[in-house]
């Protein structure tokens, strides 16, 4: 187990599922009920920008940086859009100079309410251990040093009956390793819905090799729609690329499936790529195919762009 998240904090990706994080969180705050947030693959929870990783690894620059200098000039829809995700933000940088990033933990304890609670897992020991110094001293948070997929099972469903899980596993560079995160997203994934089909779920995948998540989202679709009876349009793809994703080099693109995607997600969704993707774009001259965006729902017609 190599992966550090540290070196990817910020990046492309990570304001994406953010983004869409936030998006839900708040609107699962719409509603006095309390709500639980399950992060089975919960990383360090904050990540400091001056760090060594941050400072080895240009990846912020072209994500979360680009967004901080220039997001007060965006459209009314984009700013509505990325509102609950800047809030954790500038709550971290409150001097206005960009030196931390939430992790997915981070962005829990800062959006989510005094009565609802946080179950966190992560395997690596070390990075529990950073989870807990981040994170660990709030009264509504859980922490597990353990096998998020194995633990999703006894998770669900939660005593609130409402929430949101975030399936995010590192997908490790090597094609095994990468198909073997597909395969049990997949399975713990069926498992979960069929026991808990109302909560919000999140799952992230790279966009490396587009004909593997072509072919997990197919699969995942028929699983849920066909096997479990979800409705289609409660399975929402929600992708960006900042390059083409289909030539080799690091990681071009990126999204995540979202279940039972909460009301309003869509329209913010459609305002904010777009935007998000021109700012992040990273392609160079000689490529064809330079940065853009889709929202996929079975049997509606994409958007993209
Ligand atoms: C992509 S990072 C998570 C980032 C985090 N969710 C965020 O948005 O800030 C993936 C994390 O999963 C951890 N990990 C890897 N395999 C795991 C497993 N089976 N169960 C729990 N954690 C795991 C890694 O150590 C790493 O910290």
């Amino acid at each position: 187990m190599n992966y550090r998240h540290a070196f990817h904090a910020g990046n492309f990706a990570d304001v994406v599922k953010h983004v869409v994080l936030s998006l839900c969180l708040d609107r699962l705050n719409a509603k006095d009920k309390p709500y639980r947030f399950i992060d089975t693959h919960a990383g360090v929870g904050a990540y400091d920008l001056t760090g060594d990783e941050a400072r080895r690894s240009p990846e912020w620059r072209d994500g979360v940086a680009r967004l901080w200098m220039t997001e007060h000039g965006a459209p009314d829809a984009v700013r509505a859009a990325l509102a609950p995700y800047m809030t954790v933000l500038r709550g971290m940088n409150p001097d206005g100079n960009l030196v931390a990033y939430p992790g997915s933990p981070a962005i829990a304890t800062r959006l989510m309410r005094e009565g609802d609670a946080i179950r966190l897992c992560e395997l690596h020991p070390e990075s529990a251990e950073k989870l807990r110094e981040a994170v660990g001293g709030d009264r509504r948070v859980k922490i597990e040093e353990r096998d998020g997929y194995e633990a999703l099972g006894a998770y669900v469903p939660p005593p609130e009956r409402r929430g949101l899980v975030l399936i995010d596993p590192p997908f490790e560079e090597g094609s095994a390793e990468r198909r073997l995160d597909f395969e049990r997203m997949l399975r713990v994934v069926r498992k979960a819905v069929k026991r808990w089909p109302g909560g919000v779920y999140l799952l992230w995948r790279p966009i490396k090799n587009i004909d593997a998540v072509a072919a997990f989202d197919g699969e995942l679709a028929s699983v849920l729609i066909e096997e479990l009876g979800m409705a289609p349009d409660k399975l929402l793809a929600a992708d960006l690329w900042v390059r083409d994703p289909g030539r080799p080099g690091p990681l071009a693109g990126a999204g995540l499936v979202v279940l039972n995607p909460p009301f309003g997600l869509t329209e913010h969704l459609k305002a904010a790529l777009p935007w998000l993707a021109n700012l992040m774009d990273q392609s160079s001259d000689d490529e064809e195919i330079e940065s853009g965006w889709r929202l996929v729902s079975p049997e509606a017609e994409p958007d993209a762009g």
